[in-house]
């Protein structure tokens, strides 16, 4: 049994979050990423689990991306890894926050742990994007939610 619990994030979390994304993904500065969380947890699309006030990991997503939701970043702190945080994060937006009921994702097509997450979660690989500002090539992931 989980003991965190989900909630949206509020600009309070703001900073917590920048720091627990600064390991992951270093094309993107930590300011770049300041600014996606300030555009993003107003509008209620950042998720984060929280355990006795801590935050464990945080999810950010879109609702309005080709009429569908994206997941853009799910994250962790490494010393909560394999508790299911993520998971429980992922199926939050898929309950919650799948409008359209078309769920979508992507992750660096070597990020191993990603890919197997995404596997256990039901999502089917969904092509591949070239040409992006990163070392591998990006493998998108979809998944009908009901
Ligand atoms: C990928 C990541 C988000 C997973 O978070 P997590 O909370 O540890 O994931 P969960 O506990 O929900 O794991 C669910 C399943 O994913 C798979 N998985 C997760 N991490 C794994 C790893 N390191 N190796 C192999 N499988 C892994 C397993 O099947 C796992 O189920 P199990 O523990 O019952 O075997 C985390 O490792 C992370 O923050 N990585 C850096 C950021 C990143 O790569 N984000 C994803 C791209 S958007």
């Amino acid at each position: 049994m989980a003991d965190y619990r989900i909630r949206l994030a509020t600009e309070s979390d703001l900073e917590t979050c920048v720091a627990i994304a600064t390991d992951a993904f270093h094309i993107y500065t930590k300011e770049r990423r300041r600014e996606h969380l300030q555009q993003l947890i107003p509008d209620g699309n950042v998720l984060l689990a929280e355990e006795c006030s801590k935050v464990l990991g945080y999810a950010s997503f879109l609702t309005d991306w080709f009429n569908s939701t994206f997941l853009k970043l799910v994250v962790v702190d490494p010393v909560a890894r394999r508790r299911n945080v993520a998971s429980a994060l992922i199926e939050t937006i898929a309950r919650d926050h799948c409008p359209s009921r078309r769920f979508f994702s992507s992750t660096e097509a070597d990020n191993l742990p990603s890919i197997a997450m995404h596997e256990k979660l039901g999502f089917k690989p969904s092509g591949f994007l070239d040409n992006l500002p990163q070392p591998e090539r990006e493998l998108f992931y979809f998944r009908k939610v009901r």
